[in-house]
């Protein structure tokens, strides 16, 4: 595993305004560690709904060099790898990669590189990559430019970049998520971008955007909530996923 430097540590708590007791702000970094081993426990539909999006957006990967950026616990990586991608791995919290090799056999293991790394300080092969794909990711960073260069210095031209975070316009999204693990109570700093937000730094970074989904829970999805649930989260845009292309 290659090990990279993390700015993480600066984003600490700046986002939220009332700490619930008995709750911890840590870092990003910090979080994804401390919650790493209980990660994949939490996925629900929403989860599903965006990965059922992305999967949807992507082009053929076999032989492709994908970049997997803040990768987690291989939500996107391993599938990928299945379909024949050669995959770099990349994530700030080396717990969440720890989770992700365990998940690995031999084969795999020969088409994968972990990266232990802030993506923002990233030294990977400068227009190397045909593709890059990111879950979830960018709702940790505050400042998302040195990201959003980072990425489109290390894609080839014409390269996709495939990537999800959560709605603007859901509702506390930009709270931060409070994280009952079974030893403590954490609040993992997230941050509200708006689509204005997005659309600039796409387009100042070298990006035109090809399609985007607002991907929803529908009537379908009924089973898998409470009413309480069903009735907050359905038919309102939760999640937004972006397809750019590398100019
Ligand atoms: C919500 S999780 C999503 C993980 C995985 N992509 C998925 O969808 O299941 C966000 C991940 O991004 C990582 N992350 C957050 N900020 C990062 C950064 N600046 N550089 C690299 N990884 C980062 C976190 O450590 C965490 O593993």
């Amino acid at each position: 595993m290659l090990t990279g430097h993390s700015t993480q540590d600066t984003l600490k708590g700046q986002n939220v305004e009332h700490v619930p007791e008995g709750f911890e702000i840590l870092s990003v970094k910090d979080s994804f560690d401390s919650w790493a081993e209980y990660y994949d426990d939490t996925f629900d539909i929403l989860v599903k709904v965006e990965s059922n999006t992305v999967l949807r957006l992507l082009s053929k990967v076999k032989n492709k060099f994908v970049l997997d950026l803040g990768c987690g616990t291989g939500r996107y990586t391993l599938p990928l790898l299945k379909k024949g991608a050669k995959i770099t791995a990349v994530d700030v919290s080396s717990r969440m990669l720890s989770v992700l090799s365990s998940k690995t056999n031999k084969d795999d293991k020969k088409n994968l590189v972990l990266v232990n790394s802030d993506v923002s300080a990233l030294s990977l092969n400068k227009s190397y990559y045909d593709l890059a794909v990111s879950g979830l990711m960018f709702d940790h960073i505050k400042n998302m430019k040195p990201a959003f260069k980072k990425i489109s210095k290390l894609l080839k031209k014409d390269a996709e970049f495939i990537f999800s975070v959560y709605s603007p316009y859901k509702d506390n999204a930009f709270e931060g998520p409070t994280i009952h693990l079974p030893d403590r109570k954490i609040i993992v700093p997230t941050y509200q971008h708006d689509l204005e937000t997005y659309f600039n730094i796409i387009k100042k970074s070298g990006f035109m955007i090809v399609d985007l989904k607002e991907p929803k829970v529908t009537a379908r999805h009924r089973l898998f909530y409470n009413s309480q649930s069903f009735k907050r989260y359905a038919g309102r845009p939760l999640l937004l996923v972006f397809k750019l292309k590398k100019l």
